[in-house]
């Protein structure tokens, strides 16, 4: 309640409580003791403001928000209560005859629900765009990703009992719980991000909550090109690559953009064209209407019911999918996935974990092994080579910026070792004020698959590819 926190530091000098409710409130879960708590501690309005700044007015109208409200209402009816909050606090503003912009008015009011409704320290961080990720280490250390770079948000929860509340109230919605016996959980904001808790005892920091927010507006081609992630000349021939149904998968790091840069291929999906994606948790945006998406799921507290990726990438194989595209492929479902490939579903794409182009095929020839198949090793690489023709690279540097580091092509077999080839490499040519310099580079070749990109009727002029180029170093 950290609102309350403030009301108090704000006005310290304030001191006549509300005498006749009763103090019973505090760490209950529920959210009518939580209410119930707003109300019994509740500070009086002042007397006369004189110089209103907007933080003496919020005040001012939250405090007899608070002392009219019904303690004992029920919060969880959220819309309803929404409905009573608003109601009161326009009778507020008419009684004190307070004059707001509409733009101002809705953010008072919207800064009030987050106390009362909503996931108290946590919703400015939520509602701030700029911030990708959202880390709390036990109620005193929040942590905010923006930018790429880490920062300590002077926010903080109450107590570790405040903290749990918040991640109870984020759960249990989605039917999960999360208590001693089931100590971590995966959830999901309903806007879309992405939410993991694990507490005490596996956690020895107190409640850890760790949010990956959801892009409201997704990180764009162009965003790709401005931030230096990739170039125009790479992102034409990618494009190239998606329409004319090159089998690709983006390899990196975690949370080096490999999620973000198959959303952006994705577009360049014909609209004609029957997709399904397969998620751990639904991520993709595709703008593609006819779009199946599906979700794997967890096994529930008895051990049962759990659909795996790999389930779904099986199961798609019957849904007449045009095109297949798997979240991240991370476990046997690799095996699956390479088959779909092999069996006529083109122009697949997933992502996956690795450090290199070359250990993205090690990779998944260790998660194709994981399937327990009886394939020799020989057979299995024979199936990545004739599989898959593109990897595309990316790393998170040093500086905190995500780039392709490498656009290769995979060629086929010689003796036992897959054969690539890179088209496109990133040349770093110095690092200055705290930024790598560099930029992603055509090699000078060309692919193999270039036939089937001209039988899509698409002509890449071969300076692409840096043919015809001398090389600048
Ligand atoms: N090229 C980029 N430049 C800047 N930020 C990016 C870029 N790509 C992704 N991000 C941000 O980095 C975070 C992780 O991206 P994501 O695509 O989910 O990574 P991965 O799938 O590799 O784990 C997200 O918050 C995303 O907005
Ligand atoms: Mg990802």
């Amino acid at each position: 309640m950290s609102l309350l926190k403030r009301i108090e530091q704000g006005q310290a000098q304030q001191d006549n409580q509300s005498p006749q409710r009763s103090s019973s409130a505090g760490a209950g879960g529920s959210g009518t003791s939580r209410l119930s708590g707003l109300n019994a501690r509740r500070v009086a309005p002042p007397g006369t403001a004189q110089r209103d700044t907007y933080r003496d007015l919020k005040t001012r109208v939250q405090n007899k928000l608070l002392a009219e409200l019904d303690p004992s209402m029920d919060v969880s009816q959220t819309a309803e209560v929404r409905r009573t909050i608003e109601e009161l606090f326009e009778n507020i503003l008419a009684e004190e005859k307070i004059v707001l912009s509409r733009p101002e008015r809705r953010r008072l009011f919207e800064q009030i629900v987050a106390e009362i409704l909503g996931l108290g320290p946590l919703e400015p961080l939520l509602a701030d765009d700029t911030i990708t990720e959202i880390m709390v280490n036990g109620a005193k250390n929040i942590y905010i990703e923006r930018s790429g770079k880490l920062y300590r948000e002077p926010a903080s929860f109450e107590s570790d009992d405040h903290l749990m509340r918040i991640i109870d109230r984020i759960v249990a919605p989605l039917g999960r719980r999360i208590d001693e016996s089931s100590p971590y959980v995966d959830a999901r904001l309903p806007d879309g991000s992405r939410v993991n808790a694990v507490i005490p005892p596996i956690s020895l920091v107190g409640p850890v909550l760790t949010i990956r927010k959801f892009a409201r507006n997704p990180i764009t081609v162009e965003q790709l090109i401005e931030y230096g992630t990739i170039t125009p000349e790479a992102i034409e021939f990618l494009k190239a690559c998606v329409i004319s149904k090159i089998n690709m998968i983006i390899s990196g790091g975690t949370g080096s953009g490999k999620t973000t840069l198959l959303n952006v291929l994705s577009q360049y999906i014909p609209a004609d064209e029957r997709i399904v994606t397969i998620e751990d948790a639904a991520e993709l945006q595709l703008r593609q209407e006819h779009v199946v998406s599906l979700e794997k799921r967890p096994p529930n507290i008895e051990g049962r019911g759990e659909v795996t990726i790999q389930n779904l990438v099986v199961n798609s194989l019957r849904m007449r999918p045009d095109r297949i595209i798997v979240g991240e492929i991370r476990d046997s479902a690799a095996l699956d996935m390479l088959q779909a490939m092999n069996t006529g579903h083109d122009g697949s794409m997933t992502t996956a974990h690795s450090n290199s182009p070359r250990d993205t095929l090690a990779r998944i020839e260790t998660m194709t092994l994981m399937a327990g198949t009886e394939l020799p090793v020989r057979a299995i690489r024979e199936q990545i080579s004739s599989a898959l023709d593109l990897v595309v690279h990316l790393e998170r540097l040093r500086d905190g910026s995500r780039k392709v580091t490498h656009v290769s092509e995979i060629q086929g077999m010689e003796g036992d070792v897959i054969t690539m080839t890179d088209l496109f490499v990133f040349e770093q040519t110095g690092f200055e004020n705290g930024r790598v310099i560099g930029r992603l580079r055509p090699t000078g070749l060309r692919p193999k698959f270039m036939d089937k990109i001209e039988a899509s009727g698409i002509n890449l002029p071969p300076s692409i590819f840096g043919v015809g180029e001398r090389r600048r170093y």
